[in-house]
């Protein structure tokens, strides 16, 4: 998706080769029209699946998964990562480690609002080790639900994430995929060393 590719340029921060800072338009002041974009670019994607649900996990991916919802009109469900204490029904639940923050934490839905009768779409913001996005696809399937595929906004290509679910059949559909960054540049997966070769703003800015 171009339009997010020069967004990530002009306004991401590469904090590390493997952290960029996108929270000035994505997931901490969001830009609500390309969210409702990326929306519709998950719907297109997944158009003539017959989506029943999108499902996502808190916090960040609840604006894309709604984005979806809208644009393929039907509802989406987050995954809570603590279980709330109206949360007193059955649950289906999974075990996430991130690696990134060092943690391991149970996300949960409520087995009113997942069944064999529908057919998921996942979606998230990131897509980096893939810890939260196996656990998802791990609760579709407890459900007996079917799985259309999981999309991601921004995907680390040099991460494991993808390798990780494409292993148990995931479809995987990112609309930016970072081949490599480093302070100051970045590399989109498909672009040649020259066109993807865009400056960025350097973490000493931030
Ligand atoms: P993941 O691939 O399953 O998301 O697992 P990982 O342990 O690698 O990531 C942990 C958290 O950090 C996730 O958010 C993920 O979205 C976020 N993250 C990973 N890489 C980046 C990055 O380069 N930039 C930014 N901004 N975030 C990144 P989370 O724990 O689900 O938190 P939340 O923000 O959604 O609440």
């Amino acid at each position: 998706m171009k339009l997010l590719q020069e967004r990530i340029r002009q306004e991401g921060l590469i904090l590390s080769d493997k952290v960029l800072k996108v929270d000035s338009f994505l997931n901490h002041q969001v830009d609500t029209q390309l969210a409702l974009e990326i929306g519709r670019e998950f719907a297109r994607l997944f158009a003539g699946r017959s989506i029943t649900k999108v499902l996502t996990i808190e916090a960040s991916g609840i604006q894309f998964a709604m984005a979806a919802g809208i644009a393929l009109n039907v509802p989406f469900i987050y995954a809570k990562k603590k279980k709330a204490v109206t949360l007193s029904e059955q649950v289906y639940a999974a075990s996430v480690h991130s690696f990134t923050r060092q943690e391991t934490y149970q996300v949960s839905i409520s087995q009113k609002y997942l069944g064999p009768a529908d057919k998921v779409l996942i979606v998230d913001d990131f897509l980096a080790t893939g810890a939260a996005l196996v656990g998802l696809v791990d609760i579709v399937r407890e459900a007996g639900a079917e799985l259309a595929g999981v999309g991601c906004v921004i995907e680390k290509s040099f991460q494991e994430g993808r390798g990780l679910l494409e292993q148990r059949g995931v479809h995987v559909h990112s609309l930016a995929r970072i081949a490599s960054m480093s302070p100051g540049e970045i590399h989109f997966v498909g672009e040649d060393d020259e066109a993807s070769s865009g400056s960025i703003k350097e973490n000493a800015t931030c």
